[in-house]
């Protein structure tokens, strides 16, 4: 185990209600002024928009709407809400969404309080912002874990890249699975997939030696994928998003990274497969982890024959070692077929060849899990997912 330093910033409340039963104290800490950020518009035909708006103007606030937060958001639209974040001097940001709004927002509360480019001060002179907005998110849609972290995916389309980009913590994060009730099952699924992702990411991450963050992320793994099965049965199963739904929070909370380097290569791909595609990010890691993980596993053996006994419940009975391995990444793939989920990016609407050399030549490069590819390597994977 890495030695390792752990905090957490982020007040959660979770369950049905939350909102109305805890927003308002929460919104007494703050100023005013409150932006109220949101997507493309589901929080107007679900209901969510109407009970925030109730809620803020029973605290008194000013509010002030941020709306239009594309999924996989732009830089673009980064700045167009910190400037009218800075135009109104708002003194809280209310995001309420997916992965989208919550990642837009947590680099909005940054970009606001900063006469600096972030993009120039993050990857130019390699700073991180100390100052922020303070944020609030009301999760919408699970799976990213956005809400947990300060990191945010954001693609510069100018610069046609798709990154992790540094911004604000959340002081506070309202998980309701009541909410997420509405979302296109599609989504749900996909969403449920990149908790999986997550947990795998951080799995075969450094050191490859298993100890308790990756005994608990097997169990991660385990209920995310039981749970999404369940809702395959049954996709009103309130229980089972309620599972999924901290299971997607487990797995960006930090605890499963606790002394561990994460790889999040099939991450590194996908996103830049997104710069290029504007894929769905759960889709796109569906067709990404087989093929990587068929790349990898010789160089990771002993920790891939573990992820298919402790997770897939592989009988190792009359087989090699790399028929173990094999048979667990063949279940992953089996599991992925289940959730309706594609295993081509054809599947999903990919059908332009050309892409994907540009994107295998501006991946990110991780330090690797078991192995650190090329980017020769990473053509192939994606030639291999086409
Ligand atoms: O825009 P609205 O109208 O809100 O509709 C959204 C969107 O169309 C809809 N939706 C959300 N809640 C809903 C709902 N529809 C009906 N009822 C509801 N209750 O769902 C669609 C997808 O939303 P989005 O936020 O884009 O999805 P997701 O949560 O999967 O977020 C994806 C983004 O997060 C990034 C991804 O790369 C992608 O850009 N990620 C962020 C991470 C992080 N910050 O830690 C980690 C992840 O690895 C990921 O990269
Ligand atoms: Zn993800």
């Amino acid at each position: 185990m890495n030695d390792f330093t752990y905090a957490y910033p982020t007040k959660i409340y979770f369950g049905k209600g939350a909102a109305a039963k805890h927003l308002p104290a929460e919104l007494a800490k703050v100023g005013k002024k409150v932006m109220l950020a949101y997507g493309g518009g589901s929080i107007k035909s679900n209901g969510i928009y109407d009970e925030m708006m109730t809620i803020l103007k029973d605290a008194g606030k000013t509010v002030i709407e941020f709306s239009g937060i594309m999924p996989n958001p732009t830089y673009a639209k980064v700045q167009e809400g910190a400037e009218l974040a800075r135009k109104e001097n708002v003194d809280f940001i209310l995001a309420v969404g997916g992965g989208s709004v919550s990642d837009c927002c947590k680099i909005v509360a940054s970009q606001a309080v900063t006469e600096e480019d972030i993009w120039e001060l993050e990857f130019t002179k390699h700073e991180f912002p100390t100052d922020a907005v303070k944020l609030g998110v009301v999760v919408t849609a699970s799976g990213t874990g956005s809400e947990q972290n300060a990191g945010a995916v954001i693609t510069n389309e100018d610069k046609k890249i798709k990154t992790g980009v540094f911004g604000a913590h959340a002081d506070f994060a309202i998980l309701d699975p009541q909410y997420t009730m509405s979302v296109p099952f599609k989504q749900v699924i996909s969403g449920a997939f990149d908790t999986l992702s997550h947990a795998m990411e951080t799995y075969f991450g450094k050191p490859q030696e298993s100890f308790l963050s990756d005994e608990i992320n097997e169990a991660v793994m385990r209920n995310t994928i039981a749970n999404i099965r369940k809702l395959i049965e049954n996709p009103d199963d309130l229980e089972a998003r309620s599972e999924l739904m901290w299971d997607s929070a487990m797995a960006e909370n930090g605890i499963l990274k606790i002394g561990k380097i994460t790889d999040f290569q099939a991450h590194q791909i996908e996103h830049q497969l997104g710069a290029y595609t504007n894929c769905n990010h759960g889709r796109g890691l569906a067709v990404i982890h087989p093929v990587l993980y068929r790349h990898i596993y010789k160089e990771g053996l002993e920790k891939f024959k573990r992820f298919a006994v402790a997770v897939w419940n592989v009988s190792t009975a009359g087989k090699s070692d790399d028929e173990i391995a094999l048979a667990g990444i063949s279940a992953l793939e089996d599991f992925i077929k289940e959730a309706g989920l594609p295993t081509r990016f054809r599947d999903m609407g990919i059908t332009y060849e050309d892409v994907l050399k540009p994107v295998a030549d501006s991946t990110n490069i991780t330090a690797g899990c078991c192995k650190q590819l090329t980017r020769e390597e990473i053509f192939e994977i994606l030639q291999e997912c086409f």
